[in-house]
């Protein structure tokens, strides 16, 4: 990959995709966002890159929406806060690896270390005599 297929960036963009954060240069597409994390995985996807094979399609929120909206993310600008809900079979695929770990915590909600204790301990051993 290279790095002058990325539109000029200082900075990164934190958003989630599937509940998982990722941080994507700034003034780009997921897509490339993406490739410039995973270029293996992006560069053996099903991409035409132009907007019309339909396999990067995927749905997201903006910062401070409730409503869903939908787009490709070889077009789709990486913008802070951004939430992505739901992507194409061929986007979950390639982002498999991020996909495997589990959903961070939403902001503000962090666990208290009361909260990790385990639900269901094993039980104490008794002396049965
Ligand atoms: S990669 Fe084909 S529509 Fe986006």
């Amino acid at each position: 990959m290279s790095p002058g297929r990325l539109n000029p960036w200082s900075r990164t963009v934190a958003l989630t995709v599937l509940g998982r954060r990722v941080d994507l240069p700034e003034n780009s597409t997921l897509l490339r966002g993406f490739e410039q994390l995973w270029p293996k995985a992006v560069s053996y996807g099903k991409f035409c890159w132009n907007h019309e094979c339909g396999n990067s399609k995927v749905w997201f929120r903006l910062r401070g929406e409730t409503h869903e909206r939908r787009a490709r993310a070889c077009r789709l600008v990486a913008v802070e806060g951004m939430e992505i809900t739901q992507v194409s079979a061929e986007l979950r695929h390639t982002l498999r690896e991020l996909l495997a770990r589990p959903p961070d915590e939403p902001p503000g909600e962090e666990r208290s270390p009361a909260e990790d204790t385990d639900p269901f301990p094993e039980p104490a051993f008794r002396d049965a005599r």
